[in-house]
């Protein structure tokens, strides 16, 4: 068992990074690749930047060059359902791609052309161990939903509205559906774990600024969770 774990930025992998017993990095597409161990179990940690396309390069290489077995992406999101509040968790049920539009051959709003699915369901068992560390911290509310992923910072109440109405969206972030879609094409297990630094709104950027920090720190500890128990 080798668990891959993808953080976008650095603030997010910084706290694990300080708990994790390092033994060999290597540097591939720009991205540092942390080996070592975590709860006795071998994890290779990486910050693979913003965007989806940073995201399913990272995706790719831990899957050909350290064989993971699993892959989970922790980090911040906005909350897209109004019952959604800064520094909650949101565990991915499904994911999709918001921005995939080829609305203009007839396919629906986030269909990928050509692909056999464009809702990309997250492990069951990783995904219900992340929500059972979550819950085990009563001062935020965990919840499990759908992740919508788009290379835009949401930040207006018309976009989360539509994100809502389209997708039925809980989250949105910028990473985690293409790490799905890579873990898809790989045959690799994943779940995608979020603290919600923002609440996707006009005031976005500066709760971001104010949350991320804190939100972080609530992923920590489920982690370490999951990591224990898989
Ligand atoms: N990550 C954290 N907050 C976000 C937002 N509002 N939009 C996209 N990604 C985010």
């Amino acid at each position: 068992m080798k668990i891959g774990i993808i953080c976008a930025m650095e603030e997010e992998l910084a706290p694990l990074k300080k708990i994790m017993s390092i033994k060999e990095t290597r540097t591939k597409a720009r991205m540092e690749f942390i080996e070592g161990t975590l709860e006795e179990k071998d994890v290779v940690m990486v910050i693979s930047g913003i965007g989806k396309v940073n995201a399913a390069v990272c995706a790719q290489i831990l899957a050909d060059d350290y064989q993971v077995t699993h892959l989970i992406n922790v980090g911040v999101a906005g909350g897209v359902k109004e019952n959604i509040q800064p520094m909650d968790v949101v565990v991915a049920k499904a994911l999709l791609q918001h921005d995939m539009d080829v609305t203009a051959f007839g396919l629906k709003r986030g269909e990928i052309p050509r692909f056999e699915s464009s809702l990309f369901k997250s492990d069951e068992k990783l995904t219900a161990l992340a929500l059972e560390g979550s819950r085990k911290n009563e001062d935020y509310t965990t919840h499990e939903g759908i992740i919508v992923s788009g290379d835009q910072f949401i930040s207006s109440k018309e976009k989360i509205e539509d994100l809502l109405e389209t997708f039925d969206a809980a989250a949105c972030e910028m990473e985690g559906a293409a790490i799905a879609q890579a873990a898809d094409l790989n045959h690799i297990p994943f779940t995608v774990i979020r603290a919600i630094s923002d609440n996707a709104n006009t005031g976005a950027s500066m709760d971001y600024e104010k949350f991320k920090d804190l939100a972080v720190e609530n992923t920590v500890s489920i982690l370490t969770y999951v990591l224990k128990n898989l």
